[in-house]
């Protein structure tokens, strides 16, 4: 009898762990994704790779918290923008201007400047502030080097590293493949078990679900919905168009202090003063200065809330650094004597949504033990 239950229990044990096994399984084309993804000798010098920024510990993004920004494969070098998650943007749709809604919707980086997951993946390996690579010719031989370079054939055929371009389209859909599988993009919160019905929240978190929700409270869905939409069965907590929320600048928050210099450092960039000329006087347009309207000025993309317990800092310049200061900024932008910094853009932000939302200091943590129920991996 006991030997007999023995056997079920270990049949059982054995199918689910086929069970998952094959729901974590790669084609072939993914597995190349992945390999890119992590390769640390695709940068100059080597040492960085996408995962560097995109750590899946640290929810897909960079797990060095203690900079506004991340630090790049020459290590005097840094950006301009906070690194975003790279889970879940498989699900942005084509950067296009909906002329129903009147409004730019989608595409990847926080400016929408690439149009798709492979235009972007194109991107990092020849930025001089994040991997480095001199041409595209640097990469594709480092790939030839790879111990994956029989894979790489496989998947695109024999010979398909000899023509440098068309390698390196195969390296950014490779890639792109990857960050669309269900390793990339989990949805395995404690909120998705909660909408599975296999969990329940605490009070606090219901609470904060619900002034989430509410119009007249938070209103955060408005931009961030946590519910299925057009581009996904599952609540992606972002509806990919643009905005500006007054963020305020590095400089405003921390004014011209070492503190700026260490957190914010692509304002002084003194080892390679060229990539900001501007200095202090720099400002970030995000999609205006993309798309060269003065309608667009200032306005980033929304950005998924997923995981964002464990993705600090906050913003596309990173100008917060908690959860509870963001929600904070939305409840008091525009209460009289509330004494937030200047604006970094002061055109088209958003004030019929945000700014002064008259919630409870309670009410405020309510919303952010919410925020902490969407991170990954809740067991
Ligand atoms: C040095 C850090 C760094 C490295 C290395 C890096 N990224 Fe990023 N990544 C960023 C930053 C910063 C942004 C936002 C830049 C912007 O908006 O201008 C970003 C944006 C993205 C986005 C857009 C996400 C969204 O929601 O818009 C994706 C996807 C992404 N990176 C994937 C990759 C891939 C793939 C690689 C490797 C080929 C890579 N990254 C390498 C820092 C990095
Ligand atoms: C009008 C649209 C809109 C509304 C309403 C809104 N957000 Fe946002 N949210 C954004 C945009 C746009 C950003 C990026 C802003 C930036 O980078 O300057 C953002 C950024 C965030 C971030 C930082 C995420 C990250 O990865 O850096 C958090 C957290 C956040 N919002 C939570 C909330 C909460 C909580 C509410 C409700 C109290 C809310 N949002 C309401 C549009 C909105």
């Amino acid at each position: 009898m006991n030997i007999r239950i023995c056997m079920y229990a270990a049949i059982i044990l054995i199918v689910a762990t086929i069970g998952i096994a094959s729901a974590n399984d790669l084609t072939e084309k993914e597995e190349l994704g992945k390999l890119l993804f992590f390769d640390t000798d695709l940068s100059v010098p080597k040492g960085q790779s996408c995962a560097s920024c995109h750590d899946p510990g640290f929810g897909f993004a960079d797990p060095d918290s203690s900079r506004a920004v991340s630090m790049g494969a020459i290590h005097v070098r840094f950006g301009d923008r906070n690194s975003p998650t790279a889970a879940y943007a498989a699900y942005s749709p084509d950067f296009h201007y909906d002329e129903d809604e009147g409004m730019y919707v989608g595409g990847q980086f926080w400016d929408g400047r690439a149009a798709n997951l492979t235009e972007q993946a194109k991107g990092p390996f020849l930025n001089p502030l994040e991997m480095n690579n001199p041409s595209k010719q640097s990469v594709i031989q480092n790939i030839r080097n790879s111990d994956y370079v029989d894979l790489f054939e496989d998947v695109y055929g024999v010979g398909a590293l000899d023509d440098v371009e068309i390698a390196y389209d195969h390296v950014a859909d490779a890639i792109a493949a990857f960050e669309m599988t269900d390793e990339v993009n989990r949805f395995s919160s404690k909120y998705d078990k909660y909408l599975a019905k296999e969990v329940s929240l605490t009070k606090e978190e219901m609470r904060g679900l619900k002034l989430f929700n509410n119009p007249n409270k938070g209103n955060c869905a408005a931009c961030h919905p946590g519910t299925s939409g057009p581009y996904a069965d599952k609540p992606l907590f972002t509806d990919f168009t643009y905005d500006n929320l007054g963020t305020p600048s590095n400089l405003g928050m921390l004014g011209d202090s070492p503190e700026l210099m260490e957190y914010y450092p692509f304002y002084y960039q003194p080892l390679a003063p060229n990539f900001n000329p501007a200095g202090l006087d720099f400002v970030d347009y995000g999609l205006g200065g993309i798309v060269g309207e003065q309608d667009e000025m200032g306005k980033v993309k929304v950005p998924t809330l997923r995981n964002v317990a464990i993705t600090s800092p906050y913003m596309h310049n990173g100008a917060f650094t908690t959860l509870k200061e963001v929600v904070h900024f939305y409840n008091t932008r525009d209460v009289p004597g509330a004494k937030w910094p200047a604006p970094e853009v002061d055109m088209n932000i958003n004030t019929d949504e945000l700014g002064d939302l008259g919630l409870s200091n309670d009410e405020e943590d309510a919303i952010v033990a919410f925020m902490e129920t969407l991170t990954d991996g809740y067991e």
